[in-house]
């Protein structure tokens, strides 16, 4: 590729929306992205030509007007000139009502999902987001087929956060007490990384997951696979993957290392010092209770800051996760 040909191609990628992203914006992988990235390819070129405009008749009449030696003094400007006033202030008029005529149409369109799209439920907490689809399956990432609207209903555990997904141009804050909702329709096969945009503490800038778009039919197959895995996997591998999908993993490692809470590694069945000095046996008992009432008894050196899964995993769930720790000796 030619130089010319690259300054072009960049070129190209300041003024309209590319489907494969490039210098100036990331991929456009949905259908309201094109929308977006087109008002704001307009908005800036406005205000490049502008600035250009404005800034080079400034230094223009600066230079060519500056005072020198021998020149006669000015004559006195005139004060009005209507002609000139009612062109500047009608062309600026003009340009911010396209603006706003055509920002208010792109704004509505982001936030009016269509009547048949398909329902996720979304859950920020510190710092993991959750999907939860129709028929109660809960993944950490976000599975879609293409070509499908899908409404998002995002809720907050804890903290704000915000979900933004570059790809879709969508960005919600997701506030505690409230749902927040957004809607895309997915154009591209692939996966779209998934980013918190509202910082939330330690674990912020980890608060990322994917948004994975599936080919024809391909949604429907992944689901069926993932939906029963409580019952077909061997109970310390369906824990395992829960460990990894629910959220233990932000806070716990498995490989004895330290982070927010502490290692599930080689705790299964030993001694466990409190944070009141008592010890206790890490039995499946103790790992229950440790699950549905975190703050019940905290593991000395540790803060009370482990969020209840009362009501969020299942008996049967809890007990793949017991006999998963039983296997990190
Ligand atoms: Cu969640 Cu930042």
């Amino acid at each position: 590729m030619s130089l010319t040909t690259r300054l072009l191609d960049l070129l190209a990628g300041g003024v309209q929306s590319n489907p494969d992203g490039g210098f100036w914006m990331p991929e456009a992988a949905s259908t309201g992205a094109p929308a977006v990235d087109n008002l704001f390819h307009f908005i800036l070129w406005l205000s490049v030509f502008f600035f250009a405009l404005i800034v080079g008749l400034m230094v223009l009449f600066v230079v060519r007007y500056r005072r020198r030696a021998g020149r006669e003094e000015p004559e006195p400007s005139p004060n009005h000139n209507v002609a000139l006033e009612v062109t500047w202030t009608v062309i600026p008029l003009l340009l911010v009502f396209v603006i706003f005529v055509w920002g208010f149409k792109v704004f509505l369109d982001l936030n009016t999902p269509p009547a048949n799209s398909y329902e996720v439920l979304v859950t920020g907490q510190k710092w993991k987001w959750l999907f939860t689809y129709p028929n109660g399956h809960v993944d950490e990432n976000l599975h879609v087929p293409i070509d499908t609207p899908i409404r998002l209903v995002m809720t907050s555990e804890d903290v704000i956060h915000s979900f933004y997904v570059p790809a879709f141009r969508i960005k919600r804050d997701v506030v505690p007490g409230r749902y927040a909702k957004a809607w895309f329709r997915a154009t591209k096969v692939g996966e779209y990384q998934v980013f918190c945009a509202e910082y939330c503490g330690t674990g912020h800038s980890d608060m990322g997951t994917h948004v994975v778009v599936h080919e024809p039919g391909g949604f429907e197959r992944w689901m069926t696979e993932v939906a029963d895995f409580l019952n077909k996997l061997p109970p310390a591998e369906a824990g395992e993957r829960l460990f990894k999908a629910r959220g233990c993993a932000q806070c716990h490692t498995v490989d004895g290392g330290a982070s927010v809470g502490p290692t599930l590694k080689g705790v299964f069945g030993h001694a466990v010092t409190l944070a009141d000095g008592k010890s206790v046996t890490a039995d499946e008992d103790y790992v229950r209770e440790s699950i549905l009432e975190p703050q019940a008894k905290v593991v000395a050196g540790f803060q009370p800051v482990m969020p209840t899964y009362k009501g969020k995993l299942k008996d049967q769930e809890i007990t793949a996760i017991a006999e998963y720790m039983k296997t990190l000796k």
